[in-house]
């Protein structure tokens, strides 16, 4: 293990950095490809940023599940917990509009299998961002502190796991315990907050072949600013970020940059 930080957490940071960020995201890639002759790949996630490793659903997950954001409701009891992150495909590139369900233990370390408390889902936004607003889960017999979740792209296998808290004296004994879902964590005022990227088995190779003429209003070269509407193979796209468009950079293969309708 070196120190350098994977592609991932550089990724990460220019993302939480905010509005330069689908800018940071283009800058690099298409610069690569400006300076050679064949557009290239963008690098591979081969810095560890392999995917997401899966884990049981164990015996308590609940469909339909109610879409919020925050699992906190008046008089809940616990430790503040605020866990955000990003979801990203094989390239390190975000990925919107992914499927987040959550369910955890109350701060009893019960799991409501009635209704639907410390359960819900919601969807990353065009920067492929979570949050999620809760509290630390308690601890129940057998196992270390953790939060379950299922997280799937549009049209995509569900990846079911769980996530869990660095510290924690049971993560020793778990035998479904693994290093490489733990949440970083710090403690902000009276709670927690929580970090997590997830890495999708979700190919995205920028397409191979030029698309022939005519096939939409998207062209390469054309400055675009945000708002801005276009079609390409048969769809239609909102501009999120002002920008040049580029070969590579079409939109479907810029969720950062492109919305469909
Ligand atoms: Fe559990």
């Amino acid at each position: 293990m070196d120190n350098l930080p994977s592609r991932k957490t550089v990724l990460r940071a220019a993302l939480a950095a905010g509005v330069a960020v689908p800018a940071a995201i283009v800058a690099v890639p298409a610069l690569a490809r400006t300076t050679t002759g064949t557009p290239p790949l963008t690098p591979a996630c081969d810095d560890g940023d392999d995917p997401t490793p899966p884990q049981m659903e164990g015996p308590y997950f609940k469909p339909n599940s109610p879409r919020r954001n925050s699992l906190v409701q008046p008089g809940t009891a616990g430790t503040p917990l605020k866990v955000t992150g990003y979801v990203f495909g094989l390239k390190c590139l975000p990925l919107s509009n992914v499927l987040l369900d959550f369910w955890q233990a109350d701060n009893n370390g019960a799991y409501d299998n009635v209704g639907y408390r410390f359960r819900g889902h919601q969807f990353t936004d065009a920067q492929g961002a979570f949050s999620l607003t809760t509290i630390v889960p308690g601890l129940y017999p057998g196992r270390t502190r953790h939060i379950h979740v299922k997280v799937q792209a549009p049209n995509r296998p569900v990846l079911t796991t769980q996530l869990y808290f660095p510290g924690e004296p049971r993560n020793n004994t778990d035998a479904l315990f693994d290093p490489r879902l733990l949440m970083t964590v710090r403690n902000v005022g009276g709670g927690r907050e929580a970090a997590f990227d997830f890495v999708l088995n979700v190919p995205q190779n920028p397409p191979t072949t030029t698309p022939p003429p005519g096939s939409g209003t998207w062209a390469a070269g054309t400055a675009y600013t945000a708002g801005a509407r276009v079609t390409y193979s048969g769809l239609g796209y909102v501009c999120l970020q002002t920008h040049t468009a580029q070969q590579g950079w079409e939109p479907p293969s810029a969720p950062s940059l492109w919305r469909a309708e």
